[in-house]
């Protein structure tokens, strides 16, 4: 989550967007997951929406809607497609951080990341179409969108542990 919300800031910063704002809808857009990982009506991230309905406005509450496909909610504003485009693919780097020798993002470059991909074993939960169409929704390339994500997490390395 702290990713995430890292990532947010990052591409808020960079859009001239609400870096706050964009910091906290990463932050939360997954705070169900945890106790109602399921996708049916009333689950992830139909609670969370519920939860913050009151808390956020309707550009964050749609942002966290989108995030997850199978609702099937348009990704209309930059948020929305900022949100989608890093969720995925910030987990995606962990994984590739983890199993380097020194477990460090210090290590991660664009062409390590992009190497993973094709191993469909390698962090199997992490579906790449959905990293894919993120940045293509965004409008940036993939491999600056990979590095994007990347420097915007060396940015809070400690706090992230790797
Ligand atoms: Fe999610």
């Amino acid at each position: 989550m702290l990713a995430v919300a890292n990532a947010m800031a990052y591409y808020a910063k960079k859009f001239n967007e609400d870096v706050e704002k964009w910091y906290v809808t990463g932050l939360l857009h997954d705070l169900d997951y945890e106790k109602y990982p399921h996708p049916q009506e009333g689950g992830h991230p139909y609670k969370a929406i519920e939860f913050l309905k009151d808390k956020l406005d309707e550009e964050s509450l749609k942002a966290i809607l989108a995030h997850a496909s199978y609702t099937g909610a348009p990704r209309e504003s930059l948020m929305a497609k900022t949100l989608f485009a890093v969720d995925e693919l910030v987990g995606f780097i962990v994984a590739v951080a983890l199993i380097k020798p020194d477990k460090s993002l210090n290590s991660v470059d664009v062409e390590s990341v992009k190497k993973r991909f094709k191993e469909k074993r390698f962090a199997a939960g992490v579906n790449r179409e959905e990293i894919f169409q993120g940045a293509a929704e965004l409008g940036i390339g993939l491999e600056e969108h990979i590095q994007n994500v990347i420097n915007s997490m060396k940015e809070i390395s400690n706090q992230l542990g790797i």
